[in-house]
């Protein structure tokens, strides 16, 4: 027999829980919707570890490299510097790749080898930073400095030809924040002067123009691995990439005490050979150089899309050149950008400014040379941010830092 009256409760029952559970699903849909309204301030505000312009990308692989090097006990001159050398060659596509203890080595080795010396000039930039010029006057020429062109922060190339004298012998641009240089241009220039070219790709490691890499349209290429830098060596290190078999050659020599063969020291050297450890974390770090660049765009990318409708000015890929967003560097009055440091650092986000003082107002170089007045380079100097990117940067910590940036703005 169906008892009616029990099914009936049970339905009640059942009635009653169904409506619990619909109030109790019903608190979770608005506590959901109130997180969701929540989420923009709790991303804003998501600031507890420090943020800097830059930060190191290290792997397992990178560590297992290292214990590898530990374990076979030879830390110098070795297979790791090698294979270095040429998978770095390969990549740009250059015949020889000399690895050295640094970037600014990298140049004084090149100016060395080509003979610059005493009384010649080379022409450079004041906007960069100073490693680009104290090789020049290491071996004893004088730095001629050229302003740059506002939009690229690089050597405006029209401004070149006008800074030649018959004592100028090369010309050395250096690829900013990443961004190439008109480098096609400058190489015109100098094979009409017959002058040479030394590319400064120490901020660009992996750019291109006209999809070449930077480092091969001169006599050579000098490349820095400082931890900063898109491809870092966890340390010093740096990399000149040429054609040139003589140069290349004579390279080996400098950077090994002069050494042409075992104990055979046939002129004045150094040593500025890079360790087996740094070359095997290059070798990993060059495993994922186009995955870095191809993070640095993206952030950069979005960068742009929260920024574009503030007063900053952003920064401006050219036509034909691959930025490679070693730094993202934007521009506003200098008041303003004093603000956006302040507040910013304030919140723990630290912005960097590359670079305050321009090379040629440097007080070393006021007390060797008489110093030009560069309008471009001395306006960049004081308006100038660079805003945090590098690979593990995430998409929030962007929309965060562009978000703080904008209500400075106002
Ligand atoms: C433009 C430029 N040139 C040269 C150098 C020198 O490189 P390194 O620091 O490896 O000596 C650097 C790095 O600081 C640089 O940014």
């Amino acid at each position: 027999m169906v008892d009616e009256k029990k099914i009936r409760n049970s339905f009640s029952s059942l009635k009653k829980d169904i409506e619990k559970l619909n109030s109790v699903l019903s608190g979770v849909a608005n506590k959901i919707e109130e997180l969701q309204k929540a989420l923009p301030e709790k991303i804003l505000d998501a600031t507890e570890e420090k943020i800097f312009t830059s930060k190191v990308f290290v792997n397992n692989k990178m560590k297992k490299t290292v214990v590898g090097v530990l374990e076979s006990g030879w830390f110098s001159n070795g297979e790791k510097c090698k294979e270095f050398e040429k998978k770095f060659s390969e990549y740009c596509g250059a015949k020889h790749a000399i690895a050295v203890s640094n970037g600014t080595v990298a140049i004084e080795i090149v100016l060395r080898t080509l003979g610059i010396k005493n009384g010649d000039e080379i022409i450079v930039p004041s906007h960069t930073t100073m490693p680009s010029v104290e090789p020049i006057l290491h071996v004893g020429a004088t730095p001629v400095f050229v302003d740059i062109n506002l939009e690229t922060y690089n050597i405006d190339e029209n401004k070149i030809e006008k800074a030649i004298t018959k004592k100028t012998k090369a010309v050395l641009p250096v690829h900013l924040y990443g961004n190439p240089a008109e480098i096609e241009k400058i190489k015109n220039i100098c094979e009409k002067n017959k002058l040479l070219l030394i590319e400064d790709c120490a901020q660009a490691n992996g750019s291109r123009f006209n999809g070449k890499p930077v480092g091969t349209f001169g006599i050579a290429g000098c490349f820095s691995f400082y931890p900063t830098k898109n491809l870092t060596v966890c340390g010093e290190g740096g990399m000149i990439i040429t054609d040139d078999d003589k140069l290349a050659r004579k390279a080996r020599v400098l950077i090994n005490h002069g050494e042409d063969g075992r104990y055979n020291h046939i002129m004045l050297g150094h040593n500025y050979r890079l360790g087996e450890i740094h070359c095997a974390i290059g070798i990993e770090q060059l495993k994922l150089l186009d995955w870095f660049i191809e993070r640095r765009r993206q952030i950069a990318k979005l960068y742009d899309e929260c920024l574009e409708n503030s007063d900053l000015i952003l920064p401006k890929e050219t036509g034909a050149g691959k930025h490679s967003y070693h730094l993202y560097v934007v521009r506003t009055s200098a008041s303003k950008r004093n603000k956006i440091i302040e507040k910013l650092k304030n919140e723990n986000i630290y912005l960097g400014i590359h670079y305050p003082i321009p090379v040629h107002k440097q007080k070393i170089i006021g007390e060797l040379m008489n110093v030009p007045v560069l309008k471009n380079t001395e306006k960049a100097c004081k308006e100038i941010i660079s805003l945090p990117v590098y690979p593990t940067l995430k998409d929030e910590e962007v929309i965060m830092i562009a978000q703080k940036i904008k209500e400075v703005m106002g």
